[in-house]
């Protein structure tokens, strides 16, 4: 059985490797009372590990938002999130308008008569003893949803004494701009809220991650290998889970960064031809605006004028792409290398 090379995400602190110094800052968060704390590092990171390790043994509820657009979706993930955490929630859920349990699923009503809010079951949760709530990848929620689950952190920070709101994203910047940290127009700008970064491992501690998931296979992995993986997936937990697995069914270790980088490069076509000819050229080795942009118009062939290039990094920034010019995963630099815009 796999255990530390499982590629799920890990749900409890007995599977969970390090992230003690985490674990020990979200719980003095939580033990503070800090209303609002943001999780926050590149993909792949092991964010959502940590987050439901945390969460074992506490009344949460964790949400997935990623690739929510409707209202619909919406709920069924709040109502998937309830039913995980039903047998610690059972009590605080009990007699709330429009939360009925069914055995082991709960499941709410958004219209009409007898339905509820997001902000309505925050406040009946918080009112019967309170919750910690995750939200993971909110950053990413459909337009039209996004006003209405700011509404709700925005009524929960100042209303819900009980109630803890954890924001989690891989989207650094973009998740800060959901909150609205730095926008004066925004229900939550400049109040107080914790931020709790989650880092790549250090070598050795990457050493010693894919030395022990080996272990538990039963199997010796050579220490070249093992230093090159680490020199190439650089204390990236999911890129070593990644290269952990491939490598027990026998693949090489060439092979198994190419799978990497192609999952990768899948994800960057996703952006805007002038984004990935930007990217391309950072990739390249131009580590400025101005070296950039006269790469990345020479690729599309173009011009691009200087607001939209400014903007284009901006962007790039905010999604964790790149800081300074640089990349934040070298997988993604790699991947990068070879964008056609
Ligand atoms: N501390 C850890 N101990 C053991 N495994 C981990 C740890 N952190 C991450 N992993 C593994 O790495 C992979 C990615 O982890 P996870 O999904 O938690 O990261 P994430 O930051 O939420 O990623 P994404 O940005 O894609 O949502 C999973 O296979 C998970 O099991
Ligand atoms: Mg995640």
């Amino acid at each position: 059985m796999l255990k530390l090379f499982d590629p799920r995400p890990k749900r409890s602190r007995g599977e969970l490797f390090d992230r003690v110094g985490e674990l020990e800052a979200l719980e003095r968060h939580v033990g503070g009372g800090t209303p609002l704390v943001l999780v926050v590092g590149v993909r792949r990171i092991g964010k959502t590990s940590l987050l439901l390790s945390f969460l074992e043994g506490k009344r949460g509820v964790y949400v997935d938002f990623r690739g929510v657009e409707t209202l619909a979706e919406l709920y069924a993930r709040l109502s998937q999130g309830l039913s995980s955490g039903l047998d610690r929630l059972r009590d605080a859920l009990a007699g709330i308008r429009g939360v009925s349990v069914m055995g082991v699923e709960v499941s709410l009503k958004w219209r009409g008569e007898d339905s509820i809010s997001l902000a309505g079951l925050m406040e009946e949760v918080d009112r019967r003893g309170g919750a910690v709530f995750v939200f993971d990848e909110v950053q990413g929620i459909g337009r039209n949803l996004a006003g209405r689950v700011k509404r709700a952190l925005a009524y929960a920070y100042d209303n819900l004494r009980n109630t803890v709101v954890v924001l989690s994203g891989s989207e650094v910047g973009m998740l800060r701009g959901f909150v609205g940290i730095d926008d004066p127009s925004s229900p939550l700008y400049g109040r107080y809220m914790g931020e709790v970064p989650v880092e790549r491992f250090s070598r050795d501690l990457s050493l010693e991650f894919l030395r022990t998931g080996f272990r538990e296979a039963g199997v010796e992995a050579g220490r070249d290998v093992l230093e090159a993986a680490v020199d190439l997936f650089d204390g990236i937990p999911g890129w070593l889970v990644h290269f952990g697995l491939r490598y027990l069914e026998g693949s090489e270790l060439g092979d198994i960064v190419e799978e990497a980088v192609a999952l990768a490069a899948e994800e960057l076509r996703k952006l805007g031809p002038r984004e990935r000819a930007v990217l391309r050229a950072i990739a390249e080795g131009h580590g400025t605006w101005s070296s950039a942009r006269r790469r990345a118009e020479e690729l599309i062939g173009a011009t691009i004028p200087q607001s939209s290039m400014t903007a284009i990094v901006g962007r790039l920034e905010r999604l964790s792409i790149v800081r300074n010019y640089e990349f934040l995963d070298p997988i993604y630099r790699r991947a990068a290398a070879r964008l056609r815009p």
